[in-house]
């Protein structure tokens, strides 16, 4: 059974080149590669094992969230004198191989990706991503944190899908968007921003793009004709007589400060993560001046949204609108091209990343 994980230096020497790689996050060199992991021991008559399910992967796909695991695993492990790893991985989809004696919502050959409703219990089960270990090609699942995936729906955009569906779901839900009203979608090009516009397409609203980068906003012009214009941040394009009512963000300590001047009156400004994850990002983080935001947010009464995940009925909604609208991939991947190459995608280290990108357990 294979898995992508973290590996201890040992590990790492022993590794074949092709299958290891020495991934930076700010100035560590980290390193990461395919193991043969242990195969996890499931029962289908033993009584603890009575809600779970047994799933075996057949593609699974990483997150920006995966970074500050991948270095906090890293911490852990990098003194361990010995062969050990961390499997990493948040999004996947699986075929189901086993069923406890109690499941009666899945059975053995269903499709499924990971259900990650938060922040309350659903199906009798905690609330949260599933796994942080998702490229273990085999494991186990309590029933209620799994969802059977409509047909239609390609291995490689099921694996690369949940996470982003359910997190843009609740968040254009919870902005209650009314006709004609102004709609910006930061960091145009991130993962979650490409949710945000697949879901936006159907809405009756002006949806404007910002960019960070600069970088392939043609590309999301053309597979997105419906936005109406991206905005370069760092050449502070913006106009002064554009008025957002929806802002949907990933990446709020970078956008918030300098949107909130353009912010209409009863804006809602949504947004699910911030920039700076990493422990040396988060120590360089520059001060802002608390006092003087509250003030713009409180005259212009705009309700700031904090958003984690979203409800299983988020996940259900949202992934119905992929069946006839593709989820874009930029790239997939297979155990024949390298672990660097999958990585350097993933994390968009040339800039030219156009989607999601999913690796194929063939
Ligand atoms: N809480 C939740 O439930 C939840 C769920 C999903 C995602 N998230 C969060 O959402 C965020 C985005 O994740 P993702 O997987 O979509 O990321 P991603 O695909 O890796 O996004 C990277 C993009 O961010 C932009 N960017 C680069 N440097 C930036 C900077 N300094 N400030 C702002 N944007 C920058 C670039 O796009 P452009 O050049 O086009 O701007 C880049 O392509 C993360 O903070 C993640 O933790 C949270």
């Amino acid at each position: 059974m294979r898995a992508l994980a973290v590996l201890s230096p040992s590990l790492y020497e022993k590794t074949d080149a092709r299958k290891r790689h020495l991934f930076s996050i700010d100035s560590h060199q980290i390193p990461l590669g395919f193991v043969t992991a242990s195969m996890p021991e499931f029962d289908e008559n033993a009584d603890n094992f009575a809600n779970y399910v047994f799933v075996r992967k057949i593609s699974f796909s990483l997150n920006y969230r995966d970074l500050g695991i991948i270095e906090n695993a890293w911490r852990k492990i990098k003194e361990v004198d010995r062969e050990t790893y961390y499997p990493i991985g948040s999004d996947f989809c699986g075929i189901v191989e086993k069923v406890g004696k109690n499941v009666t919502t899945l059975s053995k050959g269903d499709k499924v990706i990971g259900n990650n409703f938060y922040p309350f219990l659903e199906n009798n089960s905690m609330p949260g991503i599933p796994s942080n270990h998702s490229s273990r090609e085999f494991e186990i699942y309590h029933s209620g944190k799994l969802m059977k995936i409509p047909d239609g729906i390609p291995a490689e955009q099921a694996g690369s899908m949940s996470i982003g569906v359910q997190t843009a779901m609740s968040m254009i839900r919870k902005a209650n968007i009314k006709e004609g009203e102004n709609v910006l979608v930061t960091s145009i090009t991130s993962n979650t921003s490409f949710f945000f516009l697949s879901l936006l397409r159907e809405k009756k609203c002006n949806v404007y793009g910002l960019s960070y980068s600069g970088k392939n906003t043609d590309a999301v012009k053309n597979h997105f004709p419906f936005v109406k214009e991206i905005f370069n941040f760092k050449e502070n394009q913006l106009s002064d007589n554009l008025y957002f009512d929806v802002v949907l963000d990933a990446f709020s300590d970078t956008y918030l400060v300098p949107l909130t001047s353009h912010l209409n009156v009863n804006a809602r400004y949504l947004t699910c993560g911030v920039y700076n994850q990493s422990s040396e990002k988060i120590k360089a983080v520059e001060k802002i001046n608390l006092t003087l935001l509250i003030a713009d947010l409180m005259t212009r009464n705009v309700q700031l949204i904090g958003n984690c995940l979203g409800s299983g009925e988020d996940l259900k909604n949202g992934v119905n609108g992929f069946t006839d609208n593709t989820l874009v991939i930029d790239q997939t991947f297979t155990k024949e091209e390298s672990i660097q190459d999958f990585l350097d995608k993933t994390y968009n280290v040339e800039g030219d990343k156009f989607g999601k990108v999913a690796f194929m357990y063939t």
